[in-house]
């Protein structure tokens, strides 16, 4: 068709060339190629025309050789630009798109309840000067009883029925177990310690006991734990009303009653006014109007002397609190299981 090179043969092939282009869509990488091999390839139809060049009279040549100069640049240039504008274009692949319709919506994950509580109760410590510490989850029978004045065969070891690992002494006693309590921090950062000593310890416990509203089998405490010369049970008090206000504010009634732990002396529980019956007696504090969270005491003088202090010159005072009965006593929650049993209409509620 464009036998012979000529500005005409030139402008015809530009024009077709041009034509065609615009014919192909904007996504189609496969046409724009076949067009490239078509026009501009090593063997496209204006390669070929412009091998023709020796055949011009010299006269005409230079003219002719710019004019196909300019075509192939043309062309070039137009597909350059449309290679560019597909690799630009998305293609849609599940037919039609709808952008009326709303996006998907994802859940934003939350904390759970538990950890906000341990967080503002070891908040409300750490601003009255506690600094907060960790412990194993797993602890050693030493320092879960034997430091702290609990002996092998003392009827308080039956209290918690502890769940025991496989660990066995040379003895065959068992001695590594799920800890019952975070009191095993007390005696842990008092070895590692020179007084004085003002800590906060919260972490998960485990017992081998029945669940029932206000009983878990695992559940999470927060230790406290203060050593120093001249601390009395009066700073025990003041701590602990001080702590119960910022978390239940002023109006809540708090209770102290005598207890008793190996690890103190005295000891106290505290416990809040039940709010499901307003102190009346309900089945959740099994109708006697009040809720216990703690139980605490001066420390022992032979946990002091366990660790190496000398109980002439230091006293402290120490309690630990159970973080799920406090949460169900500030948010109205009615049964502990709740917060374990991983349902959303539960958790999301917090
Ligand atoms: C203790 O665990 C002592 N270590 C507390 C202590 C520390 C006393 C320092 C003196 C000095 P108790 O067994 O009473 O004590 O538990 C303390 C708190 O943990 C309880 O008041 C309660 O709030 C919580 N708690 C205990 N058992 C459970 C359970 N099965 N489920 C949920 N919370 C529990």
């Amino acid at each position: 068709m464009y036998e012979s090179l000529t500005i005409e043969s030139l402008h015809a092939i530009r024009d077709e060339a041009l034509a065609s282009l615009s014919l192909l869509e904007a996504v189609d990488v496969d046409g724009l190629e076949a067009w490239r091999v078509q026009y501009v390839g090593r063997r496209g139809l204006l390669t070929l025309l412009l091998r023709e060049i020796g055949s011009v009279p010299i006269p005409q040549r230079r003219e002719i050789g710019a004019a196909g100069n300019a075509v192939k640049s043309i062309l070039q240039q137009s597909l350059d630009g449309r290679l560019s504008a597909a690799s630009g274009a998305t293609k849609p692949t599940g037919g039609e798109i709808d952008i009326t319709l709303s996006g998907r919506h994802r859940p934003l994950g939350r904390l759970h309840p538990t950890t906000r509580m341990v967080r503002e109760i070891t908040n409300a410590f750490r601003d009255m000067g506690f600094q907060q510490q960790d412990g194993p989850e797993v602890e050693w029978e030493r320092y879960n009883f034997d430091l702290l004045n609990i002996p092998k065969d003392h009827p308080s070891r039956d209290l918690w029925d502890s769940i025991w690992l496989d660990e066995i002494d040379r003895e065959g006693h068992r001695r590594m177990l799920l800890r019952t309590h975070t009191s095993p921090v007390q005696a842990r950062v008092m070895e590692q310690t020179n007084p004085p000593v003002r800590i906060v310890v919260p972490g998960r416990c485990a017992r081998y006991e029945a669940t029932d509203a206000t009983h878990e089998w695992h559940f999470f405490q927060v230790e406290g734990l203060a050593v120093d010369e001249g601390i009395t049970f009066t700073d025990l008090k003041g701590t602990l009303f001080e702590f119960a206000r910022r978390i239940f504010g002023a109006q809540r009634r708090v209770r102290f009653r005598c207890d008793f732990f190996p690890f103190v002396e005295p000891g106290v529980d505290m416990s809040i006014d039940c709010f499901s019956c307003d102190g009346q007696g309900c089945s959740l504090c099994s109708q006697t109007g009040w809720i216990e969270i703690l139980g605490a005491g001066m420390v022992h003088p032979q946990v002091l002397r366990g660790v190496g202090y000398d109980p002439e010159r230091y006293t402290g005072f120490a309690f630990g609190m159970g973080v799920e009965r406090i949460a169900i006593l500030k948010y109205g929650i009615d049964d502990i299981r709740n917060f374990y049993s991983n349902d959303l209409r539960f958790l999301s509620q917090f």
